[in-house]
């Protein structure tokens, strides 16, 4: 799987790379979907292989624009598909709590967001076609249950994801309880959980792996005793260097890495159109 991360910051009209074409559902007979992960920093998008969570095409990412409002927002959807010559059905996650395919919260993302009817939006920018909205970790952990660790679909798993925020997926043998925000618990007079432990959070407050590793490990903790999970799968940017982070932590749960990485996301939503997946 790729992992490069090119950043596109204006649109582009020109013709998609040559991968791209090629890898378009028109030119081949692979079970093909589109991803698109919308999040606080960057909008990314590619071509998901549904059977095996490869992505054909790169990676295309544009800039979160700011203000971060619905329409904007859509619009980059619309650019990304453009970039990958994609016509086909499409799966969006957004950093925000779905419930009859309208927004219900906005945590890193414009809060006009809250009450978008996701369905409207999307077509309106997108044109008629099969869309499914989904929160961001909720895709994730799809992905990873469908096509990452075989654990994940084993029993009590809590995914988390440490970006610009904290996600979280539960998952009980590889079915979804959605929404579950669990970033949001308050955890301190200064803030929540993900205040205190995203790796914004080691960003912002230029934490070393170390310091920031053992706040984590005191959320993992806390979730722990509130829930009891059997496994932890960590995902977001971050994972990748799970190695610097992931031996530090002590909670008597095994803590996975997530095998799709920081695509899990993109994966994920592509998945979820495919399944019909629309909470
Ligand atoms: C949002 C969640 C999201 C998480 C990760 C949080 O701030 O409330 O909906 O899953 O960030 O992006």
């Amino acid at each position: 799987m790729t992992d490069h991360d090119q950043t596109h910051t204006a649109p582009t009209s020109s013709a998609p790379a040559a991968e791209s074409a090629s890898a378009s559902s028109k030119a081949t007979d692979r079970n093909l979907g589109f991803g698109v992960d919308i999040g606080g920093s960057g909008i990314k998008g590619a071509v998901v292989d549904l059977d095996t969570g490869e992505l054909v095409t790169e990676r295309f990412k544009i800039l979160t624009p700011k203000p971060s409002t619905p329409g904007a927002v859509a619009d980059v959807v619309r650019q990304l598909m453009e970039m990958a010559d994609w016509d086909g059905s499409v799966g969006i996650t957004v950093p925000a709590v779905v419930k009859n395919q309208v927004a219900r919260s906005a945590a890193n993302i414009d809060k006009s967001w809250i009450d978008t009817d996701l369905q409207e939006l999307f077509r309106r920018h997108l044109g008629e076609r099969d869309i499914a909205v989904l929160n961001d970790a909720d895709a994730a952990g799809i992905a990873e249950v469908q096509l990452g660790d075989p654990r994940a679909k084993q029993g009590s798993v809590m995914m988390l994801t440490f970006g610009t925020g904290i996600g979280s997926a539960m998952l009980n043998d590889g079915h979804l309880f959605p929404n579950s925000e669990l970033g949001h618990l308050h955890y301190s007079k200064k803030g929540d959980v993900e205040w205190y432990a995203s790796s914004a959070a080691k960003d912002r407050e230029e934490l070393s792996y170390k310091e920031w590793a053992a706040r984590v490990d005191e959320v993992l903790h806390m979730y722990g005793e509130l829930f009891s999970p059997q496994i932890y799968i960590v995902g977001g940017g971050i994972s990748r260097k799970a190695e610097k982070w992931v031996p530090r932590l002590t909670v008597e749960q095994e803590v996975i890495p997530a095998k799709l990485r920081n695509q899990a996301g993109i994966i994920g939503a592509a998945l979820a159109v495919r399944d019909g997946v629309k909470p």
